[in-house]
């Protein structure tokens, strides 16, 4: 061999071991914002002494959670997510179970009679199939966010039984196996607990609505998974007792409901008893039912301490809460209501800076997140 063959060999074969570095510690760094855990593990060495844990690549909720066999997702505000690269890939990156924060309401798809507008649920569906994700819809039968032409004159009883049908029978089969779930009655049951809240389709239908909302919805597409879903039913107490009492009678019924969505809006100055919740979650899946969190924030600002302590009371109190779904064998995901912070509508309701989701006003990483990812990988 010549000295410049020698030569040549020796650069390829530096040229090659350089690569082979590259691959292995640097590229995994920049990985794509979907990738999941599998894709992710492979690229950390089997056994490296000098690597401690910050140099180890983060691993996404949304890998670590279908490891666990449930899902983790989020609402969506159409806004951000128009406008704002970093959100969506965010979105993609953490989650993967997406729901339509408002633009699959009754006020927004058929603001106007007959006139159905699936635009922005669109959007977000063929976001959540790109990005291997599932839909959560919300919700079909609502007391709040009803349309003018509906809410400013009365209805025959009958008039009522077919706008609903109509609504229902249009929005479901129109996502016919996009949509997985529906939340096809959205908080029914009175702030207190007592009975039925009055609502349009109460005072104009009677309680039968709810029944029949679900038989309408199976029917229209008879692979999707149907929520009844509500708040401040998640421990036990008169409204949970309330809640477990219809979902009962419509089992009995024979009614096609699959499952109960438990909104979670909490705060750390009044935690959710995990006790109970474990409990109740029990008696749930007693009925045959699943469980999912759907709507979970935590509330900050009227905690004691710290900003540091209230950031460590809030990832207590959601570290606690995806404990018990780990351990329940019914529950089946868990979902913040926003994807961060500065898309709370705890801001807006409140009109002040809360801080109650995963991720702060510049899209890091809180306390809580960690808390999450750090409960995921447990075995416990
Ligand atoms: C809220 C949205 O977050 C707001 O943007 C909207 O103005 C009102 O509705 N329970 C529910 C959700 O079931 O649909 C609500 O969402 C929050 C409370």
């Amino acid at each position: 061999m010549t000295r410049r063959a020698r030569l040549r060999l020796a650069a390829l074969a530096l040229l090659f071991a350089v690569s082979l570095l590259l691959a292995w510690r640097v590229l995994p760094r920049f990985g794509g914002v979907h990738g999941e855990a599998s894709v992710i593990q492979a690229s950390i060495p089997v056994s490296s002494p000098v690597q401690n844990q910050k140099d180890l690549p983060n691993v996404p909720l949304r890998s670590l959670a279908a490891q666990r066999n449930i899902h983790i997702g989020a609402a969506v505000q159409m806004e951000p997510f128009r406008s704002d690269a970093t959100y969506r890939a965010l979105l993609a990156k953490e989650f993967n179970n997406l729901i339509p924060e408002n633009v699959m309401k009754f006020g927004h798809i058929q603001s106007e009679r007959d006139r159905y507008d699936f635009v922005d649920a669109d959007a977000l569906v063929a976001f959540a199939q790109q990005h291997q994700m599932q839909v959560h819809g919300t919700a079909l039968v609502w007391y709040r966010n009803l349309p003018k032409w509906l809410t400013d004159r009365p209805w025959t009883r009958e008039e009522l039984l077919l706008i609903l049908r109509q609504h229902i029978y249009t929005v479901v089969s129109r996502f016919r196996g996009q949509v997985n779930s529906w939340d096809v009655v959205n908080e029914s049951v009175s702030p207190d607990g007592e009975s039925l809240r009055s609502s349009i389709w109460l005072e104009g239908i009677g309680p039968e609505y709810i029944g029949l909302a679900f038989r309408w919805a199976h029917e229209a597409d008879p692979a999707a998974r149907l929520f009844y879903n509500d708040y401040r039913g998640e421990g036990l107490g008169k409204k949970s007792d309330r809640i477990y009492q219809l979902l009962k009678e419509l089992k009995q019924d024979n009614i096609p409901i699959h499952g109960v969505g438990l909104q979670m809006h909490v705060g750390i100055d009044e935690p959710p008893n995990f006790a109970e919740l474990k409990t109740n979650m029990q008696r749930l899946n007693d009925l045959g039912l699943e469980v999912k969190i759907t709507e979970m924030d935590v509330q900050i600002m009227d905690g004691i301490g710290s900003q540091a302590d209230k950031l460590a009371a809030q990832a207590s109190i959601y570290r606690n809460v995806l404990r018990v779904c780990l351990q329940v064998p019914n529950c089946t995901g868990l979902s913040t209501w926003g994807v961060a912070d500065p898309f709370s509508w705890i801001r807006l309701v409140n009109h002040r800076p809360d801080s109650p989701l995963l991720f702060d006003d510049s899209y890091r990483r809180k306390p809580a997140y960690s808390a999450m990812q750090q409960i995921l990988k447990s075995a416990d």
